[in-house]
């Protein structure tokens, strides 16, 4: 996780010194944890001027952000009150909203911070589920069909529950991405989806 921890500073740190400026799209789920502490601690905490910094989420579930699920409350408690970032520089999609607006919302919220900039991530961090799924992306659901739209409300099939995802268009447009996985329990999808070029929409994590 620190290895981890220490690429994102290196991506943001160069972001910022080519342009001034840093967007990072955050993973959620329980595998970016342990490595979005080490952002908020020593010596990693101070190697980054947070005020350039725009941190953005994957995805989020639909829940209020001091629910145990929240993506961006795993993100909030993990790093972010722990280091000296403007508010206004911490982008939450409102899961506790009707998702359909929640995504609306965001994709004019991220187009707002960009301004006149290419909407281009710096980088974006994602996990991976077992199926293959990425951010809110799963197998078989129109998310993987996403052409346009840069947000979008979504079905996650398993739970049976609708989620807010940022979408392919925005995520593979992004200058760096990175996944991150961990445990034997990953090893089987991580070999399925890295192991070879094939790109599938049974595996939307091939797409990326
Ligand atoms: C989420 C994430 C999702 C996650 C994978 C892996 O909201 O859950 O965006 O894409 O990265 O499901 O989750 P774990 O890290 O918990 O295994």
């Amino acid at each position: 996780e620190q290895r981890a921890a220490e690429e994102i500073v290196r991506v943001m740190n160069a972001a910022i010194n080519d342009r001034g400026i840093c967007f990072v799209a955050l993973a959620g789920g329980e595998t970016p944890r342990h490595c979005y502490r080490h952002l908020g601690m020593d010596p990693l905490k101070d190697r980054v001027d947070w005020s350039r910094v725009h941190l953005f989420f994957s995805d989020e579930r639909p829940v209020p952000p001091n629910d145990s699920q929240s993506n961006f409350g795993m993100v909030e408690r993990s790093f972010i009150l722990l280091i000296d970032i403007p508010r206004h520089n911490v982008h939450r999609i409102k899961g506790e909203i009707d998702i359909a607006v929640a995504a609306e919302e965001y994709e004019r919220e991220l187009r707002t911070a960009f301004g006149k900039r290419p909407l281009q991530f710096d980088l974006v961090l994602l996990g991976i589920g077992e199926d293959g799924h990425t951010a809110s992306i799963f197998p078989g659901t129109d998310g993987v069909e996403e052409k346009t739209a840069l947000v979008r409300p979504v079905v996650d099939p398993d739970q049976n529950i609708r989620r807010v995802t940022l979408t392919f268009p925005i995520i593979n447009g992004a200058r760096e991405i990175l996944f991150l996985a961990s445990g034997k329990r990953k090893a089987p999808i991580v070999q399925r989806v890295f192991g070879t070029t094939e790109s599938t929409k049974d595996l939307p994590a091939s797409m990326v």
